[in-house]
């Protein structure tokens, strides 16, 4: 029998300072009425100056790994979806593995941006569905307070820090949860509209986050679309059929213009956007996690998770949870 990727647990973490739209503008021109007309956005978290990517990362493990009933002993996988890494090198996977007391199989870092966990859910259902591995930490981590222009006011209010974590783990039971398809799209020669102007081999230095929001808002709802309905394709599923939307937290406008274009009910999309921002790869098993939580998401449900970023990344993967 062929083998699945089941997800059997979710965790996330938010940092405890909140940041709202009244406190940035103080600092920039700005007001908490078009950060929210704009965007939906009403406040984000930030990392305390000690936290790195890697505490927030585990954190987030340690409660998905607690809601599958797993431990270390269990895990053989960690892939950490992050652009923004405790150090260049190592891994903050490694780090992460080493936190959680986890002794055997490999962990690395993806790096698609905004689609990491995507692109690292995707990853993960490679390795457990040829036997490489038999449970896997698929993380989402992020300390974008670190990369953000605190004085460009055109990205600055969009971003925020914080993880997420699925537990996915090989299963040989007949039945129909797991992982059904999933759709991954690189386009390099979009890499200009958002990226970081810093790096070891081209300034060594971080650098800053840089973006032409306007056209990566037209890229996302048509890319964020497009890979939908790729990933049902290729499931032989349709778009109806699907339970709850899971989608990269950038933006409402974005969510809601790709709802609309694809005729999607908005009381099935999963939205947490508001109250922290886009936190890059940790946005959908953020969001994942609180519907789950909630009680919104059932086990057995249909669930599609989409997500587009810097490189341009987008893709879609389609969960029965
Ligand atoms: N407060 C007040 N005014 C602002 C702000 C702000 N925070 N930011 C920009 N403005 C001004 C601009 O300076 C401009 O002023 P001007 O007309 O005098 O020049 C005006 O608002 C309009 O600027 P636009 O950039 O055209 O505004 P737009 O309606 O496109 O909204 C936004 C900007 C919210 C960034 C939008 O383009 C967007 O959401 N883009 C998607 C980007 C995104 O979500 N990226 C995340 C990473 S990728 C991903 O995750 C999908």
């Amino acid at each position: 029998m062929a083998l699945r990727s089941v997800l059997t647990g979710v965790g996330s973490y938010l940092p405890e300072r909140v940041l709202s739209n009244a406190e940035l503008a103080k600092r920039v021109d700005t007001s908490d009425e078009w950060i929210t007309e704009r965007t939906g956005i009403r406040e984000r978290r930030i990392a305390a100056d000690d936290q790195r990517t890697s505490d927030l990362a585990c954190e987030a493990s340690v409660k998905a790994l607690e809601a599958a009933g797993r431990d270390a002993k269990d895990i053989d996988l960690i892939i950490v979806a992050t652009a923004t890494p405790d150090l260049t090198f190592p891994a903050t996977a490694a780090r992460v593995q080493a936190e959680l007391g986890v002794s055997q199989g490999a962990a690395f870092d993806l790096q698609a941006v905004c689609s990491g966990f995507v692109f690292a859910l995707a990853t993960a259902d490679n390795f457990l569905a040829r036997g490489q591995a038999k449970a896997a930490l698929v993380i989402g981590a992020e300390t974008f307070s670190r990369i953000v222009d605190w004085e460009d006011r055109g990205t600055c209010v969009l971003f925020g820090d914080g993880a997420g974590a699925v537990v996915l783990e090989a299963s040989e039971e007949d039945g129909d949860r797991g992982v059904i398809s999933t759709f991954l799209r690189t386009d390099g020669r979009m890499h200009d509209l958002l990226y970081v102007d810093g790096g070891p081999s081209q300034t060594q230095s971080v650098g800053k986050l840089r973006m032409v929001g306007n056209a990566v808002f037209r890229q996302a709802v048509e890319h964020i679309s497009g890979a939908m309905l790729e990933a049902c394709a290729r499931a032989g599923i349709p778009l109806d059929e699907v339970d709850w939307f899971v989608p990269h937290q950038a933006n409402q406008r974005i969510l809601d213009g790709v709802a609309r274009k694809l005729g999607i009910d908005v009381d099935k999309v999963v939205s947490t956007v508001a109250v922290h921002g886009n936190t890059s790869a940790a946005s959908v098993p953020l969001a994942l996690d609180v519907a789950t939580r909630d009680g919104r998401i059932k086990k057995g449900d249909l669930v599609l998770m989409e997500a587009l970023g810097g490189g341009l990344t987008w893709g879609a993967a389609l969960v029965r949870v």
